[in-house]
């Protein structure tokens, strides 16, 4: 048995948790807009063409937030091809993905889509082959009530209220060569200063994000964001970073792993924030938006061949990765990375949200269920908003393929505004279950509500239409001795206390 110990006290916070940690992401990429969240004569379809059946799975989630319409999409797309009668507007060759979209859903629908959810859009302009005045007219366009010639437009499209989207990304992964219009660090970090000042003169309530690194892996890692942020940090609010993880040799310890190096990735890039404002003078703090993460390589091959098959099509099943039940295992063990840091990431989006690296996968004409990535958020999003405490943890710990001192047991816990505490606690041990004691020090009395276990003996179990429940969390009993409660060999846990 292993032995891990936590102790949490209710003065010691690491910050207030900004819900939209729990945002997702919809990219015109393969099938996450077109037979994903939108397909008009399915049979759960609206009136618009959305369905249902996604919508349900997606109000479950409660994702406050939604990251639209990309990705490497927007860097060569123009906002102006999807407003206006549908029948009138051009298909566009998607150089990014190399599809064809029709662009039968643009901002209009996304945002009504959006309200429908429950979510709040977080749009992304496109810095690669277009520039700051068109991300200008977007925000005119979005977010001024009228009398002016975009916001007018808009009105004629039928929306008489504006759309006020009030959190903008400045392009994506610009520091990319795959990306449309890729630029270097300085070249960047000019066009988003020029850009966030417009955008801000348009509307001085909105925020933005500026692009960081693609990954902790690029050559330019580092430099990116200095030299960028060195640019536009007086008119930027966030750095974003992106980052996913992938099990291709099948070590699943170094591949549960992996949150050391996100861990790593969120301070390396918040350090650098400060090292440009102090360079600045400045009084302002520039947060993080981790606003692309996942697990992703199940499909890489799969989308190769694709393409050679058939190029330009719309709607392809690009990047579909089947999620299998140690995806969820890392997805939970990120969610606590990004709770532990939640005094630095302000936004965070699980990519994607509909069958693009996605928790909910949808049939076309068919059925919708939920990936088992889908679990760990859903539980994290509905339980882990209020202050994040600082877990102070002891836990054995191990090496792997090219990490050290890696704990078995990683946890984090949130306070609620009514007074109860969740841990959220993954054991990584694939053989042992750990015993883990809490000490509640400052809490006095509280009774175990619920304990929920994620597990299944298969680390590669997977989730089907034909078999949606295969790997789904499940509430144990509770069984505390001593102050000791077992987490299971490879389990993510979710325990709550209340008063
Ligand atoms: O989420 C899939 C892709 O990953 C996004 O389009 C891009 O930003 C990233 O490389």
């Amino acid at each position: 048995m292993r032995k891990a110990k936590l102790i949490l006290d209710k003065d010691y916070v690491i910050s207030d948790v900004d819900k939209r940690i729990y945002g997702s992401f919809v990219e015109h990429l393969g099938r996450c807009v077109y037979t994903g969240i939108y397909e008009p004569g399915h049979p759960t379809a609206d009136a618009s063409g959305f369905r249902g059946d996604v919508l349900e799975l997606v109000k479950k989630l409660n994702v406050p937030i939604v990251r639209y319409p990309g990705g490497n999409y927007v860097s060569g797309f123009r906002w102006e091809d999807a407003i206006g009668p549908k029948e009138n507007r051009p298909r566009r060759l998607d150089l990014a993905w190399k599809t064809t979209d029709p662009n039968e859903v643009g901002i209009h629908e996304f945002c009504d889509w959006a309200k429908k959810a429950g979510s709040d859009v977080m749009y992304a302009v496109n810095l690669g082959t277009r520039g700051p005045a068109e991300a200008q007219a977007l925000v005119e366009y979005a977010n001024h009530k009228s009398g002016s010639y975009w916001s007018d437009l808009r009105i004629k499209n039928g929306a008489k209220d504006p759309f006020s989207i009030k959190l903008f990304c400045l392009g994506n992964e610009m520091d990319g060569p795959w990306q449309m219009g890729s630029k270097t660090a300085f070249e960047y970090g000019r066009a988003a200063n020029e850009a966030a000042k417009m955008m801000k003169w348009t509307d001085d309530s909105i925020e933005v994000v500026a692009c960081g690194s693609s990954s902790s892996t690029m050559p330019t890692f580092g430099e990116w964001e200095y030299t960028m942020l060195t640019e536009c940090y007086n008119n930027v609010d966030y750095v974003s970073l992106h980052r996913y993880y992938g099990n291709p040799h099948n070590d699943t310890p170094d591949f549960l792993a992996s949150t050391m190096d996100l861990d790593d990735f969120i301070r390396t890039v918040a350090s650098i924030c400060d090292a440009v404002k102090g360079k600045k003078r400045s009084k302002k703090r520039v947060n993080l938006s981790l606003d692309e993460w996942n697990v992703w390589y199940h499909s890489h091959q799969q989308d190769v061949d694709l393409h050679k098959r058939e190029p330009w099509g719309t709607a392809l099943p690009l990047l579909e990765d089947v999620y299998n039940f140690e995806d969820a295992l890392l997805v939970g063990l990120m969610l606590i990375t990004i709770l532990k840091n939640a005094d630095r990431v302000k936004v965070a989006c699980l990519a994607q949200l509909v069958n693009v690296i996605a928790p909910i996968m949808t049939r076309k004409g068919g059925g919708a269920w939920a990936q088992t990535i889908y679990w760990p958020l859903l539980q994290a999003s509905a339980l882990g908003r209020g202050k994040s405490l600082l877990p102070i943890m002891e836990s054995e710990k191990t090496d792997t393929r090219h990490y050290t001192d890696v704990p078995f047991v990683d946890a984090a816990a949130v306070l609620a505004e009514d007074g109860s505490v969740t841990i959220f606690a993954v054991n990584r041990d694939l053989e042992e279950a750990a015993e883990l004691t809490a000490d509640l020090r400052s809490f006095g009395k509280f009774k175990t509500a619920s304990h929920s276990v994620l597990h299944h003996d298969n680390m590669k179990a997977v989730n089907t239409e034909a078999d949606p429940d295969q790997v789904k969390p499940a509430d144990v009993p509770i069984d505390w001795k001593d102050g000791k409660i077992i987490l299971p060999a490879a389990s993510w846990n979710v325990i709550r206390l209340v008063k």
